[in-house]
């Protein structure tokens, strides 16, 4: 095998320029492709920085490398001398940042060979997920992936440099915590040293961080993994990085003011866009009510729009009855879709019931007249009303949902994403930020027959709700925000409880006993008994963050080795099982059946 030894790479493939022309440089990387043209080879070169072409002319390298250079295969590590030269005008590739130039080279050395690689070490390629996560280490040399993993660094840098710049310390807390009951499930680790004891890996360092402004130590800042052991979406793993900030004596204002700046700093720095701050700010109330989601997509309209008074009161039991109950009818305008075709309305029928609607039904403006399943139970003007209050126009769709507030939110709510995508209204270039405030201090859980924090119970009530804490926990608004990018939540924090007879109360409202708060908690109210500062903060979540930054679907593909959604590694096989020594050094018995293959 050889080495670089005295070809010692002075420059990067894909920085190579026309003002190079004539230079000799020095170049190491992998072979990308490789085109024979008779006595002409040309390869195309890559390492990190991108890709350049360079030439074995046999006339010019001589017989014996030239053979040598037949030899290269995709993926061969090489290293190169060479010199820069123009292309001819009709040769060049405008497609390629180095595409004036290419090299010729005087000197290859083969570093190391490749097996063919299971797929195509090229950008929008076509395989199966499964196998680019077993191959994940060559997934990774795809320019595109280097470039998300490049753009994630550069994000985390300018996060650190800007909380640095405003006077946040970057301070670890532990992987191995008490289970502490948060939202999700935990990820337990059984303690050797401590038989029959569990540590949990954190769902978040919340706890420590308001432990931190205890200390004194007033602004603090982390990107540190969190886990929660979820069912997994495009937008969730099991492990996870937050950017996680925690400040004391500032207020709601101060700490979004903060956060727009940071956003906005990384926005402009890294993808050279101009961000406008301040964000547009939204009531959750107002969001559910117009986007039927607490992270609504505001690149485009389609708002909800409510329908009841209209309907009311006549002879069509559907809408009656839901009305009767409480309901609400309400509707989305598919503008210029009066046509729509009978077999995708059957679809979307079927589409909203996924969501937990009973059915759907619809109001066609069509040219030739109103089409609706309803249409005999209303009069003219009744339609004539409905296309006045929402805005219709002749030619346009509207789709409507007919149950309680919650289920028609979620039912329309994700109709008017799927709507959006189908009528390909969604401007892929847009951003559009948006904070929602004013949360629900609690949510009721109808299964367990009481309230549970919408947040976490450590997240502060506004304070003129306080006197409702009790006794109409369902009035109470939080001092919580959330970020939203483009209908996908990227951060979201709060205001704390620093006063213990405060957090008692709230504790209270969730159904927690003194005792049971006490054994969960026990820590923390000690803690807040010694002089707690006023204090609030927020998370991102970065691989979120960046996935948006980059324009990809599922944040596996900004994370250097995530698990699939069944939470596998295809790669390296975790999750997998232990030898029995193992398990017996932990006082651990597993009563799952041994799968015998
Ligand atoms: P929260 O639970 O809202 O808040 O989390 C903050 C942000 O983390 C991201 N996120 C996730 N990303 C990927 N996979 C997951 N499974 C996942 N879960 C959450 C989201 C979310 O907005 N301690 C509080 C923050 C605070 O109050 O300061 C917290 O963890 O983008
Ligand atoms: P059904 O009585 O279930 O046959 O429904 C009659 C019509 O009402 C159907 O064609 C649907 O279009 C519509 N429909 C049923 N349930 C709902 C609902 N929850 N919301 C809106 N429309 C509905």
């Amino acid at each position: 095998m050889e080495t670089l030894k005295g070809l010692e790479r002075n420059r990067n493939c894909g920085e190579i320029r026309k003002i190079d022309e004539g230079q000799e440089v020095q170049l190491a990387g992998w072979v990308s492709r490789r085109r024979d043209h008779g006595g002409l080879i040309f390869v195309d070169m890559r390492d990190r920085s991108g890709i350049v072409q360079i030439v074995f002319d046999e006339s010019e390298i001589g017989e014996k490398s030239f053979d040598k250079a037949e030899t290269l295969r995709n993926e061969f590590v090489i290293g190169i001398r060479g010199k820069v030269r123009a292309r001819s005008a009709e040769t060049v590739n405008p497609k390629m940042a180095t595409g004036e130039i290419e090299i010729v080279v005087s000197e290859l050395r083969i570093l190391n060979k490749a097996k063919t690689p299971p797929f195509y070490i090229q950008d929008g390629i076509d395989v199966d997920e499964n196998v680019r996560l077993r191959y994940r280490y060559l997934d990774l040399r795809r320019p595109e992936m280097q470039k998300n993993i490049m753009l994630r660094h550069r994000v985390t840098k300018i996060m650190r440099d800007y909380l640095d710049a405003n006077g946040f310390l970057e301070i670890e807390t532990p992987m191995l915590c008490r289970s502490t009951p948060e939202g999700a499930r935990d990820f337990l680790v059984p303690s050797r040293l401590n038989p029959g004891q569990f540590y949990a890996l954190p769902q978040s360092p919340q706890i420590f961080k308001q432990l931190l402004m205890v200390s004194g130590f007033e602004k603090y800042f982390q990107i540190v993994r969190c886990f929660r052991d979820e069912d997994l979406r495009a937008d969730r793993q099991p492990e996870f990085t937050q950017l996680d900030i925690e400040t004391s004596f500032l207020n709601q204002d101060d700490i979004i003011n903060l956060m727009e700046g940071l956003i906005k700093n990384i926005f402009e720095s890294t993808l050279d866009v101009k961000i406008s701050t301040p964000f547009q700010r939204m009531s959750w109330q107002e969001a559910m009510d117009r986007f039927g989601t607490d992270k609504p997509d505001l690149r485009f309209g389609m708002e909800l729009q409510d329908i009841s008074e209209y309907v009311k009161g006549s002879d069509f039991k559907v809408f009656s009855s839901v009305l009767e109950s409480g309901g609400q009818i309400k509707v989305i305008n598919v503008e210029g879709y009066a046509n729509i075709p009978r077999k995708e309305l059957d679809g979307l029928v079927e589409y909203v019931k996924t969501y937990g609607a009973k059915g759907l039904a619809w109001i066609q403006y069509a040219d030739e007249g109103i089409k609706s399943p309803f249409k005999k139970f209303y009069s003219e003007e009744t339609f004539e009303q409905i296309k006045q209050a929402t805005g219709a126009k002749t030619g346009d769709l509207l789709l409507v949902v007919g149950d309680k507030a919650s289920v028609v939110a979620q039912a329309l709510g994700e109709l008017r994403l799927e709507m959006a995508r189908r009528r390909n209204l969604i401007d892929a270039n847009k951003l559009c930020f948006l904070w929602i405030v004013d949360f629900p201090m609690f949510e009721y859980v109808e299964e367990d027959k009481r309230y549970k924090a919408m947040h976490h119970p450590f997240t502060s009530p506004r304070e003129e709700d306080v006197e409702f804490l009790l006794t109409a926990p369902e009035k109470v608004k939080a001092n919580a925000y959330d970020i939203v990018l483009n209908g996908v939540e990227v951060g979201g924090g709060s205001l704390r409880i620093y006063q213990s007879d405060l957090q008692e109360k709230v504790f209270e409202a969730i159904g927690l006993t003194k005792e049971e708060a006490r054994a969960k908690f026990g820590f923390l109210i000690d803690a807040f008994e010694y002089g707690t500062p006023p204090h609030g903060g927020i998370a991102f979540g970065l691989d979120r963050l960046v996935m948006l930054m980059a324009q990809r679907k599922s944040i596996r593909d900004v994370i250097a080795f995530p698990k699939t959604q069944s939470a596998i590694d295809p790669m390296s096989h975790a999750p997998s099982e232990v030898d029995e020594k193992q398990l017996r050094e932990l006082h651990i018995k597993s009563n799952v059946k041994k799968v015998v293959s």
